[in-house]
């Protein structure tokens, strides 16, 4: 069993009468990327800010390095950056003065500075001063901020954000080393699948405040196995006619539908079809998209 560094159990956050969160059990691995996902709404920055004590639960714990954030809030946001929202900064200042007075306010070395600037690939706009940083470069900045106390864990809510193409990917680059490079955990919260799954090694899908899925993202990709997709005449009695020759199959309209069947299967079937009689117009592997998978949780209208 892998350590676990966040651990929630039946967190709960009511606005009036409205559940924003609702018992979530969230279980982040130490060293893992973990892709907290979900549509507008969700409950993704709610959770983010009772995760780093900004606002309290309604209900419900929150361990984190083991330690109860009630009770230990101080010790665990000592080890934990983040970047929730647009981080401010004082655009009259160089990124690196913006750094120093961060870093004096948390009594870290001086030091440090030049290496969270060479983490971010700053450095080379270091003595700039920020109201001229690009949005890409002033999220870089803020997840400088978030490295300068050393953190084991890092916690960033929708990192890229507004970011165009190149923005997106230096972030996901510089998101993808944490754990190997500088050992910290990371939770980053994105409603673009397609984003999780180039960086997350796990996943938790949130909609309406609850978990719909939390596993691996190889645990997320098994459910796109492949299907066997075929149009048949007569798809009725196609059906009952593999049913009878061993084969699960369901229709689906005019199709039917068989899962976990391999080349060689398929070229029997189809041989088979054809010889009791029945004219296979075609014949297909159909395999689900973690984006078609993403949107059975969410509904459809969590459309991306
Ligand atoms: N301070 C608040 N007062 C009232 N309702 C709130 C407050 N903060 C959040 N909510 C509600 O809680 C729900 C979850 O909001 P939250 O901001 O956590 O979602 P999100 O997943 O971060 O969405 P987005 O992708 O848009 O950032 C929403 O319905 C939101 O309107
Ligand atoms: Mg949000």
């Amino acid at each position: 069993m892998s350590e676990i560094i966040i651990e929630t159990s039946n967190l709960t956050r009511k606005y009036g009468t409205k559940l924003s969160v609702n018992q979530l059990n969230l279980r982040v691995p130490k060293g893992s990327i973990y892709g907290f996902l979900g549509p507008n709404g969700a409950g993704k920055t709610t959770t983010i800010r009772m995760l780093l004590g900004l606002i309290r639960p309604t209900s419900g714990q929150i361990r984190i390095f083991n330690q109860e954030i009630a009770k230990h809030r101080i010790n665990i946001l000592r080890r934990t950056g983040s970047l929730v929202e647009s981080p401010s900064y004082y655009g009259h200042l160089t990124g690196y003065d913006n750094l120093h007075v961060v870093a004096k306010l948390l009594k870290v070395p001086v030091k440090r500075i030049d290496e969270v600037l060479e983490i971010v690939r700053l450095t080379p706009a270091a003595k700039q001063t920020v109201k001229g940083y690009s949005l890409g470069m002033k999220q870089r900045l803020g997840i400088a901020t978030a490295l300068l106390g050393n953190p084991d864990l890092l916690i960033l809510d929708e990192p890229t954000n507004g970011l165009d193409p190149a923005g997106i990917h230096e972030i996901r680059a510089l998101i993808k080393d944490m754990p190997t490079q500088h050992g910290i955990t990371v939770v980053v919260s994105s409603h673009l699948l397609s984003e999780i799954d180039q960086m997350a090694t796990h996943v938790g899908i949130i909609d309406h405040g609850q978990l719909l899925f939390q596993d691996s993202i190889g645990k997320l990709r098994e459910q796109s196995a492949p299907l066997l997709v075929i149009k048949v005449d007569k798809p009725d009695e196609a059906q009952q006619w593999l049913q009878a020759n061993g084969y699960q199959v369901i229709i689906d309209g005019d199709l039917l539908q068989l899962s976990n069947i391999d080349v060689e299967t398929t070229k029997s079937i189809n041989k088979q079809l054809f010889q009791a009689g029945f004219s296979v117009y075609h014949i297909k592997e159909h395999r689900r998209s973690l984006e078609d998978i993403f949107l059975d949780y969410v509904g459809k209208e969590g459309s991306l």
